[in-house]
Formats: structure tokens, sequence, C-alpha cells
């Protein structure tokens, strides 16, 4: 008979990335999602497309049609149809586009790849299929075409009561709902693990529509047991010795992957971010590596890894976790090749690792940590990049110079160069190495007197105006008295969104000015002070940027992650932000997901005629029933999406949108 875990147990969510972090506000009053929350649980949902224009509590500014709207509204870069918003169990793309499914979970990328049988899972099988909860997307061409190239996607995490058949039961109790959840076996958590790292692939456009080459000859699955490289300064250090690995340069697999980048040589860059849902255990007595990991909220046991692999247990394996929380550079060009954990980079939870060429050809890497109350970072590489040799770039990743970001009332934000032996870096605070430097990267961050931000996410490069935008999802543990010019709200519900001008336009500037381009959230409640310009319509809104994208005509364009019914009454998505002249800070809604999801990618192809989005945790109810109404779980799913038969669950999916007729994207 199988042992159940008890009613109180809570299914795994996105929500890992929210659990932790400092519990600085002890008090019990409401906060402004609370106040949001009950203003949208008075309306049903499920039922249909929303009323958007009937949420509204107050009188909407947006109704009013001023001149300075129509002004906006004229100077927009964004030409399409605005998409309705709404909450239902399908994805949406505005009037005029084509939004196809690509990739799904499951999905053979081998000529001998197993057909999916949600039945029938195996390690084996998903070894060699696309795994769970794609996250970021990158596109590599294959000889410089926009319509042949290696899609690269990370697959973030599982979700095992939206994959496995049999392992929930819902039990009332004080007519209370709660899951109870059978402890997953070692063959599930073995599949767990191959769902997780990311894939490969080869695509090819053909008539206007994608399709994937199965058996590509490039194609690969890296999972949590691929053998990979720890390379850089902390390689072959003490602190990453483990029983299994004496050398401490051999690491098997990587998880939590979550975005990521492309680097400009063509290699594939993976961000590890939450990797403490992963072990369990306890450190022995007085571990040198208790603060350490208390700083990153290791152990935090979401996961059983730990009751199968000793290596996940910190009383068995003590130093495991110092070799996570890295990025991971894997060569997309041979599939045999061993990837390299680039620890200059340092180790938090990393959120991506998007790049460009410096005016002297370095190569500057803007990295978040997504955390409340943590900081944004930025890697500059010590020698240029070669554009004419490919090989000479291989090792551009292990020697560089990381920053963390130090925001200024007056609107000057400094790099601070994370350096042993320079400012309090040194032995007195219990760093011996640059190594010790990077493994502990937050604390180093933190004697340096970085800014603590609202959860940094994607930090996007902009090429063509030069700027540098930086997703902050939200911070609903910030008290009034921690407001700062950068995190500007208490209770940040809804995020905010960056813009840095690095000094002399040079990327790899140790100054730069910064702005606020966006307070986030409804503009029709006058509470949530958000800062979307009149012309924003009141689909256009949004609340919680986590991934963007810069088009090749510098356009930004926003994916959300964590509205919902309960949070803004419409689900995640992607939004066309301008960031130019008039129309700046004008926001258009263009796709949606099936509830549940978040919104991840997404990705223009070089010709901007594809815009590739990942549809992550479609129909998960999260652990806020009351919110959604219901249960979300295999046998009782919220959407089945996208293929919805009676007997395949709900499937993250990449997927492709293109312009009916051809053509770029919203001209
Ligand atoms: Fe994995 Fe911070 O989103
Ligand atoms: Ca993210
Ligand atoms: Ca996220």
């Amino acid at each position: 008979m199988t042992e159940h875990r008890s009613p109180d147990a809570k299914f795994r969510t996105s929500l890992l990335e929210e659990n932790d972090g400092p519990a600085t506000n002890p008090s019990d009053n409401r906060t402004m999602g609370e106040i949001i929350a009950a203003r949208f649980s008075r309306r049903g949902f499920l039922k249909g497309s929303l009323a958007v224009s009937a949420i509204a509590a107050t009188v909407s500014p947006l109704a009013l049609v001023s001149a300075d709207q129509a002004r906006a509204a004229e100077g927009s870069a964004f030409a399409f149809d605005e998409l309705e918003a709404g909450i239902d169990d399908k994805h949406h793309v505005a009037p005029g586009y084509d939004a196809d499914v690509l990739l799904r979970w499951g999905d053979p990328l081998f000529a001998d790849s197993p057909e999916f049988d949600p039945t029938k899972q195996s390690a084996q099988a998903q070894s060699r299929q696309f795994g769970y909860n794609n996250d970021y997307v990158g596109y590599i061409a294959i000889d410089g075409s926009a319509e042949h190239g290696l899609l690269v996607v990370n697959h973030e995490y599982t979700t095992p009561h939206l994959m496995f058949p049999g392992i929930v039961k819902i039990v009332e109790k004080d007519g209370k709902k709660s899951a109870d959840v059978a402890p997953l076996s070692k063959e599930q958590v073995d599949v767990e693990m191959a769902a997780h790292g990311g894939t490969i692939v080869e695509i090819r456009k053909d008539g206007g529509k994608w399709q994937v080459v199965r058996d590509g000859k490039l194609n690969r699955r890296i999972t949590s047991n691929t053998e990979m490289a720890l390379s850089g300064p902390v390689a072959g250090h003490d602190r990453v010795k483990t029983n299994a690995d004496p050398s401490g340069t051999k690491v098997f697999g990587t998880f939590n992957n979550c975005a990521g980048g492309v680097t400009p040589w063509g290699t594939y860059v993976m961000a590890e971010e939450n990797i403490h849902g992963y072990f369990s255990g306890e450190l022995p007595e007085g571990h040198k590596e208790a603060a350490n990991y208390k700083r990153l909220g290791i152990p935090e046991g979401a996961y059983e890894w730990a009751a199968h692999h000793d290596r996940f247990d910190l009383s068995k394996e003590p130093n495991e976790a110092n070799r996570f929380g890295w990025i991971v550079e894997v060569d997309v060009n041979d599939p045999t090749s061993t990837p390299r954990k680039r620890t200059a980079m340092g180790r938090f939870k990393h959120e991506g690792a998007e790049s460009i060429v410096a005016k002297d050809g370095r190569v500057v890497f803007y990295l978040g940590d997504d955390e409340r109350f943590d900081y944004a970072y930025k890697f500059v590489t010590k020698a240029a990049f070669n554009p004419n040799d490919r090989a000479a770039n291989k090792d551009l990743l292990d020697d560089g110079t990381l920053h963390v970001a130090k925001f200024a009332e007056d609107g000057s934000v400094e790099w601070l160069p994370i350096v042993f032996g320079q400012g309090p870096l040194t032995p007195e605070n219990g760093f011996a190495s640059q190594a010790d430097v990077l493994i502990e990267t937050r604390r180093a961050a933190d004697l340096l007197g970085a800014t603590k931000m609202d959860r940094p996410e994607d930090i996007q490069p902009n090429g063509v105006n030069g700027k540098v935008y930086v997703m902050l999802t939200n911070n609903s543990k910030r008290k009034a008295d921690q407001i700062d010019a950068a995190n500007p709200r208490a209770e940040n519900t809804f995020g905010h969104i960056i813009e840095i001008a690095e000094g002399g336009g040079d990327f790899a500037a140790t100054r730069g000015k910064w702005e606020v381009l966006l307070k986030c959230g409804d503009p029709a409640v006058a509470d949530v002070g958000a800062t979307f310009s009149t012309a924003t319509t009141a689909n256009g809104w949004f609340g919680m940027p986590d991934n963007c994208a810069v088009d090749s005509a510098g356009r930004l364009w926003v994916a959300t992650d964590g509205q919902g019914p309960k949070a803004t009454g419409r689900t995640d998505g992607l939004w066309a932000v301008d960031t130019e002249g008039s129309a700046r800070a004008t926001s258009k809604l263009f796709f949606r997901v099936p509830i549940g999801a978040e919104m991840c990618g997404p990705l223009f192809a070089p010709d901007d005629q594809t815009a590739f989005v990942a549809v992550q945790h479609p129909g998960d109810g999260g652990e806020d029933w009351e919110a959604f109404g219901r249960p979300s779980y295999y046998e009782d799913l919220s959407t089945r999406w996208p293929d919805f038969k009676p007997d395949m669950p709900v499937r993250p999916a990449v997927v492709a949108i293109t312009k009916q007729g051809g053509g770029k994207i919203a001209v």
C-alpha cells in the first residue's frame, strides 16, 4: 500500500522561488496583494473571457480619452491589434497571428525516442524526449539562417502532481480540501531528474511553419545526470570535493535551469536558479558550510531526490550543494562535449545570462539573482571576443570580473567589482581566495553594500538603443522603511522595470545612469501606483515582469510570472512595451497563456518573423485553491492544454508565433 503524506502536504509549484527569503515583515497588516485579491475574488472566473472593463473599482483614467493618450498611442512602435486579457484553458494570440505548438513535454527528439505515453514514463524514455517546464528559449542559426537552426530550451523544474497519475488524493477535513500526495518512487524521481536540464534540437521552417528535425545530428538532452566540468577559479577547490569526485572538477548534472542565454560565439548558457529545493538532510554539527547554505536557503527539501540519491543529502555529502548555483555553458556544435560550469560568473540563484559585446570587444553578461532583497550582477570577460575564430572564445567565461549593482538616489548606478583582496573581500571576513568569494557570492555582495532589489529576474541589454532592462518581479515583503529609489514601493506586489544607460554607452562601464521605466500593476487602482502611459488599455497593463526579449528593431517585450485570478484577474502573457518617445511606458497584450501557466521564453528569430514563447506549468493550480476555485492535478486538471485529449495530461510546450501571410511580427 502506498503511504501517503499528511493532508497538509503541499503541491510543489512555481512558488518555490517565492517561498523563502527573509521574513522581514512579521506584522499582520494586509498586504497590497491581499487588498487586490479581495477585489478580484468577488468576480467569478473560468466563466469565459473576463469583462475586464468591469473590473475597476474606481473610475478608470483609461476611460478618458485625452490628448496625451492619443499622442502616446500614435507614437507606439507596435502596430498589432491588441489581444483581450482574461483567463481560460487555452492560449490566445493577437488577431492576425498564428500560435502553433512546436514542442511539448515528452515529444520525441531522436529516431529511437519512444512516443510519449504518460502511463509508461521512465527515465530512459524521458532522457530521449523533450523535458518538462520549458523556460529559457534560445536560437542558434545553422549557416546563418533565420529559418533553420538549433532551438535551445531549459527545463526548469518538475511538477509531480501534474506529471504522474495516481499520486494525489483529495481529502476533506473540517470543510477544507487539501492534497494527500504520495511520496515519489525512485523510478519517478529518476524521471524527474531526466525531465530537468535542457534540450538542444534542430528546427526548420517549411512553408511558413516550424518543424522539429527529429534525429538532427546535434540534437541533445542535458539532464540532472549529465557529466559536467567545474571550470574557472573554483575548479578543484576543497569546498567542491565530494566522495564521488575527490578532484572537485567533475559534477553530475544541472537543475532548476531558469533563463539563460546564447553567447556571441554560439554556445548555450543555462542559469541554475532555485537549487535549494533539491537538497535535504542536515549538515554535520558545526559544519563550515552552514552559514553559506543558510544564505541560499539550503536545504529547502521540496524535492525527494535525497531519499534515493545520497548526494542530495547534506548529512552524507555536505559539499554537493556548492557544485550548483552556477552558469553552465554548453557547446552545441558537439553533442558529446562536456558542459562546463563557469564558476567565475558567481554562485547564486541565477535567473538568466543575456550578453552583449562591449565597445572594446569584451563580452558583458547580465545576471539576476532571483530572490527578494537580492542583487543584480554583471560579468565582464577579461579577454575580447574573437568573431573570426570560434575556438578562441572557448574559455572566455573562465576569466573576467563579476560586478554587483549599487543604485543611488541621484540616478547613478555603480557596478562594484567582486574581487578577492579588494575592499572587504579579505581573510578577515573569511575569504581566503577568489574561489571562496565566488562560492559565497551573495555574502561578498552583502559586504560590498549592493542594493537589495525586488527579485531581479531577466536583465536584457538592448544593442539598438544602448540601454539595459532589469525585470524586478515583485517583493511583497519590502516594508515602508525599506524602500529606496530603485525599489520605490513597499509591499511591491506587481514589480517594476528599471532602465540602465551604461556610462559612455559602454556596456562594460562600471558606472551608469538608471531610471524606473515602469511600475507595474493595474493603473485603475490608485493605491497600486502603476505608471503605464495613459494610452495603455485595460488589457495592456500587467504585473510581475519576469522574462523579456528585445527584437532586432530594439523593441521590448515582457513576459510575466505570477498573475492569475487572485493577483490580477488575468493570466500571464507577453506584452509589447514602448520605451521611446511619447509612447514610452505604453504596453499592449500580444499573447496569453492558459490557466495556471507562466510565460517564459520569449525569443525572436533573427528575422523577427517568429516569436518563440514557452508556456510553463500550465494547469498548475498552485496551492491557492480558493483563488482557482478547484485543485488541479493529473486526474482532474484545470486544462488539458495543448492536446485536450482525455487520456493526455497538460503538457508544458514551446509555441511558435508567426504572422498570417508572413512578415515581421508586430510591424
Ligand atoms: Fe525561474 Fe526566477 O524564475
Ligand atoms: Ca524566470
Ligand atoms: Ca519566475
